[in-house]
């Protein structure tokens, strides 16, 4: 809790209000700024807010560059259920983001490590990531890093836990379609963010989040990590708030 800065907003609405508020302050100081983008239903309110707020003149993305936190293995970009396919209809196909300065994971890649080594160098590359956006997963994962006995470096694949692949299953026909890989940036790529948004909001998420931010930092907590970063803002509903 060293350096998180807790807002405590009124319902998912709010949420994705104030944290597109992060992002306009963010992107006005540097238009070409590099922002880490995540998938899952929290963020949606967000998404349509960024959407609104570039129509109305108040950011510009034409400049901005974006990076994905992960990928399911095994899917291709347009898959109805891939992560590329979930930004493009939620968010990229709606602004004036340049295609070419947008990255996902490749779930086909063939060389895993050769496509992780890349996709780490693009984003250093650009610079770094300016702004990362979060959501966490039941088990305290962010991105798809689950809960381990070390907090994993840089980009790499997982093995999705039961608890998650239960959780994703909505979004498929059947949980067999669920892939049980993943490809997903680091802990470290997470934590070597400028300044890191998370969003949380019903009370589903309420215990993970107290022990996230309230409980030891601990590898089987990923999202614990989050207390040593130096500029975590946490936007939660009042559901999802702990205390
Ligand atoms: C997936 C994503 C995470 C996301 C999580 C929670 O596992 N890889 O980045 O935070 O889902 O999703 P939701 O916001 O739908 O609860």
């Amino acid at each position: 809790m060293l350096h998180t800065r807790i807002i405590v907003a009124k319902n998912p609405e709010e949420v994705g209000k104030l944290a597109a508020d992060v992002f306009e302050d963010v992107l006005n100081r540097k238009p070409a700024g590099v922002i880490g983008l995540a998938t899952g239903s929290t963020p949606l309110p967000l998404y349509r807010e960024l959407i609104k707020r570039e129509q109305e003149g108040k950011i510009d993305f034409s400049k901005v560059r974006s990076a994905n936190l992960d990928e399911y293995k095994g899917l291709a970009p347009d898959h109805p259920q891939s992560y590329r396919k979930f930004m493009q209809d939620n968010l990229l196909d709606h602004i004036s983001i340049k295609p070419e300065n947008t990255i996902v994971p490749l779930g086909l890649a063939e060389d895993v490590q050769a496509m992780c080594e890349a996709y780490e160098a693009q984003i250093e590359e650009w610079g770094g990531v300016d702004l990362q956006l979060l959501g966490i997963g039941h088990d305290g994962h962010i991105g798809f890093n689950e809960p381990d006995t070390y907090f994993p470096g840089m980009t790499h694949e997982v093995q999705l836990t039961e608890m998650t692949i239960d959780a994703n299953k909505r979004f498929f026909d059947s949980i067999d379609d669920v892939p049980r890989a993943a490809f997903t940036m680091g802990i470290g790529t997470i934590m070597a963010a400028k300044k890191i948004v998370m969003v949380v909001t019903g009370s589903d998420k309420k215990e993970i989040l107290r022990k996230t931010f309230w409980g030891p930092v601990d590898p089987q907590v990923p999202a614990s990590i989050l207390q040593f970063h130096p500029d975590v803002v946490l936007i939660c509903d009042e559901a999802a708030y702990p205390l």
